[in-house]
């Protein structure tokens, strides 16, 4: 079966690589050899094997017939999109690490995709190289899923674990982050937790089967935490992460993307460097976590070749892959933010320990650093919080993980 590659970037690249290396190996676990046709990019390499499949022209894609499956790894929601649905309605699958588009219109190219007999497929949309969505959709098929807590963004985890370990500053840990292949082209979407909120989105709109946007996904990033933070999440024998939190109840959902405290004791504080990984909680399977690589060209490029290997499978007419979408256009019963509860660790001035003792009462004090006076909060919603922080002046908070 022929398939194409939209894009010759870090992903695009990867996924040419393993087609090749794994060839065999794909046709032996699939039954179908894919033999890749066609590479679009703008650019042209000189010298690199991509060059004798290599076209400037998206059309030399959409009316060949005898491709019937499309790797779009462009990324962004311009271009991307406008070839995704071309392709789509010329009948031919689509999978993607493109979770900006899965999260902006997923449910639009899912119903495209199966009003023509073809499938949009988005395993590395989220966790890189994790299976994580596939598993959720199959493999977890009798459980109702009540949570899932996740660290869904390599390079703030990267970030977090350098600013924790080595004491290096912010801006530091950011540029290696970017040395490394990790961060996307603009940091803001890592730093300030939008990559993670859409991830969170694809992943709650699956366990809902309805769509959750981002913005039903309240999101704070990293940006605003400190070395002193780090230096109080050491006396709670904690870490900081960055982490997407989903709870279902009754029909309704929560979801957010927050720094928290996550303590030794919870399987997501070893959680180090560029790795991701997911808590899920299911009421049959108790709990189960995913881990591995979030981001990165062949981890990444591993997911988007197991999609197309399923959608060829599919596209051969085989009965063992899943066909309805992960979620329709109707929208899930998302409640408001102001409604989750937690815990959160405060800094407050010393001079302010009355006043916050007042406001906030049933407090556990934790030794301060100079001038400050430090406690976790009660377990409380966030109007609640909000009502007592009111007249603060708040120095610092975290969400915490934990309760006692
Ligand atoms: N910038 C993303 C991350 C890449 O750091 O996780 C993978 O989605």
């Amino acid at each position: 079966m022929k398939v194409a590659i939209l894009g010759y970037g870090t992903v695009g690249s990867g996924v040419f690589e393993v087609l090749n290396k794994n060839k065999d190996i794909i046709m032996k676990k699939a039954g179908i050899e894919l033999e890749t046709a066609y590479v679009l990019d703008l650019r042209d390499f000189p010298g690199d094997p991509v060059e004798k499949v290599l076209t400037h022209d998206v059309n030399d894609i959409l009316n060949d017939p005898d491709v019937k499956v499309v790797a779009e790894v462009m990324g962004g929601v311009g271009a991307a999109l406008k070839f995704t649905r071309a392709a789509l309605e010329a009948g031919k699958s689509v999978c993607t690490s493109n979770k900006e588009l899965v999260a902006t219109h997923g449910s639009e190219l899912m119903k495209i995709a199966q009003e023509h007999g073809c499938r949009y497929l988005f395993e590395a949309s989220v966790g890189g190289g994790i299976p994580l969505i596939r598993p959720i959709m199959t493999a977890l098929d009798g459980d109702d899923i009540i949570h899932m807590k996740s660290i869904l963004n390599g390079t703030t985890n990267y970030i977090l674990t350098r600013m924790s370990e080595a004491g290096a500053g912010f801006e530091e840990a950011l540029g290696e982050a970017q040395k490394k292949g990790y961060a996307e082209a603009d940091p803001t979407a890592d730093v300030e937790g939008h990559d993670a909120m859409r991830k969170t989105a694809i992943l709650a709109s699956i366990l809902e089967g309805k769509y959750v946007s981002c913005d039903d996904v309240h999101t704070e990033g990293i940006s605003a935490i400190t070395v002193t933070d780090f230096k109080y999440a050491r006396r709670l024998h904690a870490g900081v992460k960055l982490l997407s939190v989903i709870s279902r109840e009754n029909g309704k959902i929560t979801a957010m993307v927050a720094p928290f405290l996550v303590r030794e004791d919870n399987e997501l504080y070893g959680v180090k460097g560029v790795k991701n990984a997911s808590l899920i909680c299911g009421n049959a399977v108790g709990d189960i976590m995913f881990y591995g690589s979030g981001a990165g060209k062949l981890p990444t490029a591993s997911a988007v070749v197991a999609d197309m290997s399923e959608a060829a499978r599919c596209m051969a007419g085989r009965s063992d892959v899943r066909q309805v979408p992960a979620w329709t256009e109707e929208h899930a019963n998302v409640v408001s933010y102001e409604e989750s509860k937690n815990a959160s660790l405060i800094r407050v001035a010393a001079a302010d320990e009355k006043e916050a003792r007042k406001a906030f009462g049933d407090i556990r004090e934790v030794a301060p650093s100079d001038g400050e006076f430090a406690f976790i909060t009660p377990v409380m919603s966030e109007k609640d919080f909000k009502k007592a922080a009111a007249g603060l002046k708040i120095i610092g908070r975290i969400r915490t993980d934990f309760h006692d």
